[in-house]
């Protein structure tokens, strides 16, 4: 079968069976004791991780026009959040070699902006910010901590702390994170409990969404001989498949309690699928040159493993040869994807590390359907590509 980074590949054919259950409403009760548990806070469900982030802005003490610190290489969906919430996003470039800020990005940037009352905290593809420095910090200063978990749910930060213990948290189980129910979201809070206003999400994008796992198995395994590509162009067409960037987080939606069941499924299996991430991280670790690596940070939840090469475009089209498709890149600008940096405060130049990173960023997969084999198939088709370049 070809490899993906996306196309739900976080499911295999054994997960069909999500198409006959998850309609228990004790169940999705049971997933909010569950969360409310293991971070021991309260938990307001969404159905998209940038709404629980639109409301960990909109139920604190900050202010409309307030400035907050968010990383300079990050998504749309957190600009969007942050301004829908009549705050301004101030990007912090990431750390030399890293793909988080530090606490040095956040000092400069407190020092020059006196309106900088909250940071957000990204642990981009899982790899742990340096919280125990920011958290500090952010207190000294009454600045609001908000944990962004949209890549690092089950992660340990490298002081022990489980991400989200820290903070007022915002998680995504949207496609390909590390809990992945196609969609869904969770905002995780500390103060008093409060009920917040969401409707429901709407009958056509439920079914989008309960058909995803059926259309993507059917997509990805007919894939090599063309079936499965076909079937992949139709629905897109028909609109048929549910696009990851589609939703404002100002439009806070209740997931179904399909969505829930299925989260709360995922999160049982979530040492055990952190540990393949893991297992499958170290392999191409092993097996790929320094020059293009980040440093292993056992840590690391690794929701993808990047890679930095000169000419990320010529990798991912030798690789698409054969049969491995990996164009789906997070990310490939500053605020990505792309196509909507025009629509965010970001300007050129602000954040150069970030800048730089995002031009030479790979992604290989972590996910349950890559294995051993498929990990070491993986760095020799890249080697082979390297050693053309050299
Ligand atoms: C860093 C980050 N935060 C938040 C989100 C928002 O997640 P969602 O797509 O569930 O709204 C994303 C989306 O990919 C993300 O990459």
């Amino acid at each position: 079968m070809a490899i993906f980074n996306s196309l739900g590949s976080n499911y295999k054919a054994k997960h069909l069976i999500h198409m006959f259950t998850g309609f228990d409403p004790r169940q999705r009760d049971a997933f909010v004791e569950y969360l409310k548990d293991r971070y021991d806070a309260n938990v307001q469900l969404t159905y998209k991780g940038r709404e629980a982030l639109y409301l960990a802005l909109k139920n604190s003490k900050l202010k409309e026009g307030d400035h907050v610190a968010v990383n300079g290489y990050t998504c749309y969906a957190v600009y969007d959040a942050v301004e829908a919430a009549g705050m301004v996003p101030v990007y912090l470039d990431v750390e030399e070699n890293s793909l988080n800020f530090g606490l040095a990005q956040l000092k400069q940037a407190h020092k020059k902006d006196k309106k900088l009352r909250a940071v957000i905290v990204q642990n981009t593809l899982g790899f742990p910010a340096d919280i125990a420095g920011i958290e500090k910090f952010a207190h000294k200063n009454k600045m609001h901590l908000i944990e962004d978990l949209a890549h690092s749910i089950g992660m340990r930060y490298h002081d022990g702390r489980e991400a989200g213990t820290v903070a007022d948290a915002a998680l995504s189980f949207s496609q390909d994170k590390a809990v992945d129910a196609v969609s869904g979201g969770a905002y995780v809070y500390r103060g008093k409990v409060q009920e917040f206003i969401t409707k429901h999400l709407g009958y056509g994008k439920f079914l989008k969404d309960y058909y995803y796992i059926w259309n993507t198995q059917f997509i990805r395994s007919g894939y090599v001989w063309g079936g499965g590509k076909f079937y992949n162009f139709i629905l897109r067409k028909l609109r048929w498949l549910p696009k990851p960037m589609d939703g404002a987080a100002k439009n806070v939606r209740r997931p179904d309690t399909w969505h829930a069941t299925l989260a709360f499924k995922q999160f049982k299996d979530l040492g055990k699928t952190i540990a393949h991430r893991r297992e499958i991280a170290k392999i191409y670790d092993e097996a790929l040159p320094k020059r293009i690596k980040y440093a292993f940070d056992d840590n690391a939840s690794y929701l993808r493993y990047p890679l930095r090469v000169s000419d990320p475009a010529s990798l991912i089209k030798h690789l698409k040869s054969k049969g491995i498709y990996i164009s789906d890149t997070w990310y490939e600008a500053p605020v990505s994807p792309a196509r909507s940096m025009s629509k965010t405060n970001y300007e050129s130049g602000r954040c150069p590390l970030s800048e730089q990173v995002a031009s030479r960023m790979i992604n290989l997969p972590t996910h349950v359907n890559v294995d051993a084999a498929d990990a070491e198939k993986i760095t020799e088709r890249i080697n082979q590509w390297l050693s053309t370049q050299e």
